[in-house]
C-alpha cells in the first residue's frame, strides 16, 4: 500500500470509529479528538514507527517551551547556566537521594553504556549479559575483545538470575541486567533483584539498565539506585528517550559509586564541562523530570494501548508476554515473512533475535498505528 492509500485508510477508519474531529495530511496524521487525546507528532509520514519504543505523545508542552526558550543561547557552551550539567545532576541526585557525584551524564544512555563496555571489556575480561536483551554492552565489548557470556531468559521470559550468578568467575568484570527488559517487557521482582545485586556486586560490578522503569507506576520502589547509597558496586542507567519523549535530544545518565563515576567521567569526558549534553537537551530533561502529569498521562495511554494490543493478539491466537513497558513481545511463528509483510506496509518493528527467531516486538504507538497494524495482520498472510 502506498502512503496515500494508507492515509486514506487511516482517515476512513478514524471516521468509522468516530475518533476524528480534525485531520491533517501535512504532518502524517494529526488527530484532535475529544474522545482520544492521542496525537501523532510525526512529520515524516513515510513509515509507521513501532520500532524504537519512543513515546508518541512527547515531548510535553512544558518541555517544548523550555527547549524553545533556550534556543537563543545556542552560541554558548552549556556551562554556568541554569540548565547546565551541574544543575541537571543536582536535580537527578535530589530525586534519587544521591549526590551529584554519583551521576554521569551522556548523549542518550547509549553513550554511558558504550563507556561501560570499553571500561569493563577492553582487557579481554568476561562480561555476562542476559539474552535476549538490548545488548549495547555485549555488542560493543565483543568488538574490542571481551568474552561475552549470554544467559538465556527462563521459560517465563524472565531473567535467569540463578544461572547468571553461577557464571560469575574471577575473570568477570561486569554483569548486566535490563529491568524492565527490552524486548521481553518482563520485570524482576524487586526484593529478589536487590538481593541478587547485593550478592553479585561483592564479586563483580552489576549494571542495571532502567530505560523503561518509569512505566511502572511506583517506579521509585523498583529502582536499584538506592543500592548505591548502601555502598554496593552497582551502576544504574536511565534515559530521557522513552517515557519522557525525548529520544531525538540524546540525553541519558548513569548512576553509581562516587569513585567509579569519577573514574568514568574523567576517562571518557576528560572532565570538560563543555562536552556535556547540549543546553537544549538539558533544559528539556530538567523540565521533563518534574512533569509528573505528563508521566501519568503517558503511563495511562500506554496501559490502554497495551490492553487493546493484547486483545487483538488473543483474537488472532498469537502468544505474547505481558509487558511492563511500552512494547509487547509476541510469537508470530514466522518472523521472516511477517517482517516482509510489515515492510510492504511501511510498518517498522523489531524481532527475530537469534534465540527467539520468530518473536516480534512492537512499540505501543497511537491507536490508529495499532489499528493499522492489526488490519494488516488480520489475513495472517505471513503464516
Ligand atoms: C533498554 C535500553 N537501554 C538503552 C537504550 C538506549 O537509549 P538512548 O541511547 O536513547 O538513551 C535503549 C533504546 O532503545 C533501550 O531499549
Amino acid at each position: 500500500m502506498d502512503i496515500l492509500n494508507r492515509r486514506e485508510w487511516l482517515k476512513k477508519s478514524l471516521i468509522a470509529t468516530g475518533a476524528m474531529s480534525s485531520f491533517s495530511l501535512a504532518g502524517f496524521i494529526e488527530v484532535n479528538s475529544s474522545a482520544e487525546e492521542v496525537k501523532c507528532i510525526e512529520n515524516d509520514n513515510e513509515v509507521v514507527r513501532l520500532l524504537y519504543n519512543e513515546n508518541h505523545l512527547g515531548p510535553s508542552a512544558s518541555v517544548k517551551k523550555a527547549m524553545t526558550d533556550v534556543m537563543h543561547r545556542s552560541n554558548r557552551y552549556a556551562t554556568f547556566y541554569k540548565y547546565d550539567a551541574n544543575a541537571l545532576k543536582q536535580l537527578i541526585a535530589d530525586q534519587e537521594g544521591l549526590s551529584p557525584k554519583n551521576i554521569l551524564l551522556g548523549h542518550g544512555s547509549f553513550e554511558p553504556l558504550i563507556w561501560a563496555a570499553i571500561h569493563f571489556g577492553s582487557k579481554g575480561e568476561e562480561i555476562i549479559v542476559p539474552s535476549p536483551t538490548f545488548d549495547v554492552i555485549g555488542l560493543f565489548a565483543r568488538k574490542i575483545g571481551a568474552n561475552i557470556t549470554q544467559v538465556e531468559v527462563d521459560s517465563a521470559f524472565k531473567m535467569n538470575l540463578t544461572d547468571m550468578e553461577s557464571r560469575v568467575s574471577a575473570s568477570t568484570s561486569l554483569l548486566t541486567i535490563c529491568n524492565p527488559n527490552n524486548p521481553t517487557g518482563t520485570v524482576i521482582e524487586t526484593e529478589k533483584l536487590k538481593s541478587f545485586c547485593r550478592l553479585v556486586s561483592e564479586k563483580t560490578t552489576v549494571l542495571v539498565d532502567e530505560a523503561y522503569i518509569h512505566f511502572l507506576p511506583s517506579w521509585r520502589k523498583h529502582t536499584m539506585a538506592s543500592l548505591i547509597n548502601e555502598g554496593e558496586n552497582v551502576l544504574v542507567t536511565r534515559t530521557f528517550s522513552k517515557i519522557f519523549g525525548l529520544a531525538g535530544m540524546r540525553i541519558g545518565f548513569m548512576m553509581g559509586p562516587e569513585d567509579l563515576i569519577k573514574e568514568l567521567e574523567s576517562k571518557f569526558t576528560l572532565g570538560f564541562p563543555g562536552n556535556m549534553p547540549n543546553s537544549i537537551s538539558m533544559a528539556a530533561a530538567m523540565t521533563a523530570i518534574k512533569d509528573n502529569t505528563f508521566l501519568e498521562k503517558s503511563r495511562h495511554e500506554n496501559n490502554k494501548t497495551r490492553n487493546l494490543f493484547y486483545k487483538e493478539l488473543e483474537r488472532l491466537n498469537l502468544k505474547y508476554i505481558p509487558s511492563e513497558a511500552n512494547f509487547v513481545y509476541f510469537d508470530v511463528t514466522n518472523f521472516k515473512s511477517y517482517k516482509k509483510l510489515m515492510n510492504e506496509n511501511k510498518i517498522l518493528l523489531a524481532g527475530g533475535w537469534p534465540t527467539k527467531p520468530n518473536w516480534a516486538r512492537v512499540t505501543m504507538g497511537t491507536n490508529s498505528d495499532i489499528n493499522y497494524l492489526f488490519d494488516k495482520m488480520k489475513g495472517k498472510k505471513w503464516l
